[in-house]
């Protein structure tokens, strides 16, 4: 999505406005200038890239960072031996840590063979002191370093890095620019956005947790919750379907929780009912529920409701109510167990998805027959299985019994397997049915077909080319292949 202020009319000359977004538009258009020089010296466009590596949240900031990138006139590309590369890290599992150290030094590589090349981080891994303090011990050819509250800065930090270098090389091979916030209450509407499909896209309701899961890094490294304004929000709606786009995907840590912290409070469900009244929306999905605040009001619009998809990603962490208390989650197995059923009565064909942590400290056998028997009794049309990892600083780090890896990872196969035998089974009972099917690209590996998904969130590859993309269309589904479809338009 375009903004409508246009850089050509910014005297980069003054000095920079103090309200946002002019200060970044203002930033932008200077950084545009040196692209331009970039362009002019070495005839040719400077690439960038933006390498994603978190959740929806994480992608939805990369849109706008990418967004950015185009706005001031850098080529887009895939690959990593671009002239800026930025990686938006992630750093719920400690592993997600390990990955970008690993592939920094691949960057590396591919700076001493591009003097040009500059290189940032961002997003959630940046939040954690230790890492930064790693970072700048370890890895000084990284040019700019800044978190997730800053995120709405990226052209102002990135005019900062064209300062620090000269024309694109570092001038002494060590300055880093190294902007991380500890929390913010703003939020910086009208921003670009870089627009991946045509016809779906990513719409950020709220930011932030408020929830303090014991094992959850989220809180101390995306802040406290605070919820975009309903008229922010239904004007971007508004503006993506003049667009052209159907199906929107509203992104929050909690969104049941949306509108607890506006002036004037109002409910997830309202914003939904509110959604789906806009003209050219067609499907509506959300991500992500927590147990303890799906209200009564929000399953009967969903139930009202032909625009909101049928698909409830309802994370269940453990099935121990004695797990969940320690993990702070606020609901019991047997709460959890009622909500899926009260769920069930409102929208019999929903689908539901969950997470699923395996290892959480002190978690026994028993415990974990727990969690089996709600996955055997749930019936998940899928679910995301995690080995628990420690992150310093959250209160579950330092609880006694820390579960040994080999009894960890041993349970966590037979989850995994458990989850997988159901789901497949699941799968089947939409077989042999119609269903309306979004189509969302040319299937990568056979040209003469297509991908999309049904309203519940299933994959389906039918016959057919290009020209479907965008389209929803009714869909026989001829067989079921365990996680995916065959299909037919009718
Ligand atoms: N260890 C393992 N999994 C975790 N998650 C969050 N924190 C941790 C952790 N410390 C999982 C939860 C959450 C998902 C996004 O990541 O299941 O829902
Ligand atoms: Fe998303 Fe959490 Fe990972 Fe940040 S730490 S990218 S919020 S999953």
């Amino acid at each position: 999505m375009h903004n409508e202020i246009d850089l050509d009319q910014i005297n980069i000359h003054s000095e920079p406005p103090a309200e946002e977004p002019a200060r970044q538009y203002y930033f932008m258009a200077k950084c545009r200038e040196r692209v331009k020089d970039f362009t002019l010296k070495h005839g040719r466009v400077p690439t960038s890239c933006v390498v994603n590596m978190g959740c929806q949240m994480n992608a939805r900031d990369s849109e706008k960072l990418t967004g950015i990138l185009e706005e001031i006139g850098y080529q887009k590309t895939e690959s990593e031996e671009a002239d800026f590369v930025l990686y938006n890290t992630c750093t719920v599992r400690e592993n997600a840590n390990n990955k970008v150290y690993g592939r920094l030094g691949c960057l590396n590589r591919y700076r001493r063979e591009n003097p040009h090349m500059l290189i940032g981080l961002c997003g959630c891994m940046m939040q954690e002191p230790a890492v930064v303090e790693k970072i700048k011990q370890s890895y000084r050819f990284v040019n700019l370093i800044f978190g997730t509250h800053n995120l709405y800065k990226f052209a102002e930090l990135l005019y900062t890095v064209f300062e620090n270098t000269s024309g694109g090389a570092q001038k002494d091979g060590h300055s880093m620019t190294i902007d991380i916030w500890q929390d913010t209450d703003k939020i910086v509407e009208e921003l670009p956005v870089e627009r991946k499909y045509a016809f779906k896209s990513g719409v950020n309701i709220m930011f932030g947790c408020n929830n303090f899961c014991s094992y959850c890094i989220v809180p101390y490294v995306r802040g406290r919750e605070r919820s975009r304004k309903p008229e922010d929000i239904l004007q971007e709606v508004r503006k993506l379907a003049a667009d052209g786009v159907t199906e929107v995907m509203l992104l929050g840590q909690n969104v049941n929780s949306y509108g607890k912290t506006l002036e004037e409070p109002y409910t997830f469900a309202r914003l939904l009912r509110d959604v789906a009244e806009i003209d050219g929306i067609e499907r509506i999905r959300f991500m992500t529920s927590h147990p303890k605040d799906l209200s009564d009001e929000l399953i009967a619009v969903m139930a009202q409701s032909e625009k909101i998809c049928r698909h409830l990603h309802l994370p269940l962490q453990s099935g121990s109510s004695r797990i969940l208390s320690k993990m702070n989650r606020k609901y019991t197995k047997e709460q959890y167990l009622n909500l899926v059923e009260k769920v069930r009565a409102a929208i019999p064909d929903i689908a539901i998805t969950t997470d699923i942590i395996v290892g959480f400290p002190g978690e026994t056998e028993e415990d974990f027959k727990e969690t089996m028997d709600v996955v055997c009794r749930v019936k998940y049309d899928s679910a995301f299985t995690f080995l628990y990892s420690r992150r310093t600083g959250t209160p579950a780090a330092a609880m006694e019994n820390q579960v040994p890896e080999e009894i960890a990872k041993e349970r966590f196969e037979r989850l995994l397997c458990k989850v997988q035998q159901l789901a497949s089974q699941k799968a089947m009972r939409l077989e042999g049915t119609v269903q309306k099917v979004l189509v969302e690209h040319v299937n990568e590996k056979v040209e003469s077909l297509v991908t999309g998904r049904t309203d519940n969130n299933s994959v389906v590859h039918l016959p057919g080319d290009k020209s479907m993309i965008g389209k929803i269309l009714d869909v026989y589904l001829k067989e079921c292949k365990g996680f995916y479809y065959i299909g037919e338009a009718r």
